[in-house]
């Protein structure tokens, strides 16, 4: 899992005992997955899972989308908020090219009671957001955006199309560890390079408000006008 940049362990533990305990499916997910090894930093922290759920209820969201599902930490924190606001309307479509990570957030969804309201979309997310695109258009609440780096434009584009008015469209890992502010890994890495281009593309995109945070590895916030 992810922590802040710049916060001390210490202060990363006094965070997550100041929030509320997660959810026992989220607890057990998170722990499982950080058995998995070093892929397991691909995983938000609960305080980023936290994050998105207040999110949710800020915007009374009921129907969500996510790029990038991974083992469904991110997926469960966001239903779990949403089915607590409107319960067996909440839906969340998730996005994932892997069949292995996303099989194991099926039995988190199951323990929590939301698979029924989760579907799952396996497959290039660029695809299926623009499969999405002709049938939801405008319908979405929030969009989460999490998966290949390089891809970010595309889903911010088709994210654009699928949410409402007032829709909130977040991606993470924005700071890429720091290697946004790094002149050789912008010039040498696609991903660096995409993630600073989306960030200058969006501080002057007249179709949303954005606020850029530091919680995590960076979660850039965009709300559609
Ligand atoms: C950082 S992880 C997502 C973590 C997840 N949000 C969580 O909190 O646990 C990125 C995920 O994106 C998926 N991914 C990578 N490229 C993709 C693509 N082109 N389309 C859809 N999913 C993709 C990967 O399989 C991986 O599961």
């Amino acid at each position: 899992m992810s922590r802040s940049i710049g916060l001390s362990p210490e202060l990363v533990d006094y965070v997550r005992s100041a929030n509320r305990p997660e959810h026992p499916a989220l607890a057990r997910c998170r722990a499982e997955t950080d058995a998995m090894g070093d892929v397991s930093r691909m995983q938000i922290s609960p305080e980023q899972g936290a994050f998105l759920q207040m999110c949710a209820r800020l915007i009374s969201a009921r129907t969500a989308v996510e790029v990038g599902v991974f083992t469904g930490y991110s997926a469960l924190a966001t239903i779990l908020a949403m089915r607590d606001m409107h319960g067996d309307a909440a839906r969340l479509i998730g996005c994932d090219i892997s069949e292995d990570y996303t099989g194991k957030a099926r039995s988190y969804w199951d323990e929590a009671g939301v698979s029924d309201q989760v579907e799952l979309c396996i497959g290039d997310a660029r695809e299926t957001l623009a499969g999405l695109t002709e049938t939801r258009a405008g319908t979405v609440d929030m969009i989460f955006i999490d998966a290949d780096k390089t891809g970010y434009d595309a889903y911010y584009e088709a994210a654009l199309t699928l949410v409402r008015h007032g829709g909130l469209i977040l991606f993470d890992n924005v700071l890429w560890g720091g290697d946004v502010v790094d002149a050789d890994r912008i010039s040498e890495d696609a991903d660096t390079a995409a993630l600073v281009a989306l960030a200058e593309k969006l501080r002057t995109d007249t179709r949303v408000d954005i606020a850029f945070t530091t919680l995590g590895d960076g979660i850039l916030m965009a709300l559609k006008r």
